[in-house]
């Protein structure tokens, strides 16, 4: 288990111009050293505007940092207006796609069939996919946390082989706490990924269950970061607000 190596991907939303995106991560590697980095996993997913200056970045510069996309189209290519494919972002180096986001759910209508559509697009050019799920308010009250995060997880990873479920990311990330200020407690999260290991488990095995890599995401700040890191189920966060300030962030890596 502790074979998993921990991390930390910052999710900048529709926040950062491409050069408002270089600054940040020029700053974050002033404030990181090489010690932080083979910690912990370092992963940048800034809007697609800033993927390619923020690759030429990392790559001029030799960053130890993931590269990630926030978002992909289901197709590889065709008339679909505004859209960005699979094979698009993995021309540019990007490593890491989320999908599933719950703001994509939520204000975008994606649904568990097009998030598995979208795990399936990323996976087939051999990026690897960072599946969002999480649990509303209502439904956490009803009791329905389980039984709603262990169907998404199913139907995400519906089809997909083991090999690819193995290297899959999974970020936990209750809808009552993004973006909230209120996240949640380290030992309920923690339950909570034991079924999204064990719904895997199910599936394509025992040692993948083991191997995929699940996150906490969720009002995360430097502050309450190191009770998610220590927890033994937890493998690192998925960031948003915090993110977007680089001091804030090296902090939330170092976690001290
Ligand atoms: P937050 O967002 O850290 O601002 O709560 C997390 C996310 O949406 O991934």
């Amino acid at each position: 288990m502790s074979e998993r190596r921990p991390i930390i991907a910052a999710n900048w939303k529709m926040h950062k111009t491409h050069l408002e995106a270089i600054q940040a991560v020029q700053k974050l590697s002033y404030l990181l050293d090489r010690k932080d980095t083979e910690r912990v996993e370092v992963v940048i997913c800034p809007p697609f505007t800033a993927l390619r200056s923020v690759q030429t970045l990392i790559d001029s510069d030799r960053l130890p940092y993931g590269l990630g996309a926030q978002n992909v189209h289901v197709e590889d290519e065709g008339a679909f207006t505004g859209e960005v494919s699979g094979p698009m972002l993995a021309a540019l180096d990007v490593g890491y796609v989320i999908v599933g986001h719950s703001e994509r759910r939520q204000l975008f209508g994606e649904d568990d069939a097009t998030v598995n559509r979208k795990v399936k697009a990323v996976v087939r050019h051999g990026l690897v996919p960072i599946v969002c799920v999480g649990e509303t308010l209502e439904e956490r009250e009803a009791g329905g946390t389980q039984s709603k995060v262990a169907e998404q997880v199913r139907m995400a990873f519906d089809g997909v082989d083991a090999a690819a479920v193995s290297s899959a990311v999974v970020a936990y990330e209750p809808i009552w706490a993004i973006g909230t200020g209120r996240h949640a407690e380290p030992t309920d999260a923690g339950q909570v990924i034991e079924v999204i290991r064990g719904t895997l488990s199910e599936r394509v095995g025992k040692d993948v269950g083991a191997a995929v890599r699940v996150q906490y995401g969720g009002s995360v700040k430097a502050g309450n970061i190191r009770e998610f890191m220590v927890h033994p189920e937890i493998d690192g966060a998925l960031v948003g607000g915090a993110s977007l300030d680089p001091e804030e962030l090296a902090l939330i890596v170092k976690f001290r």
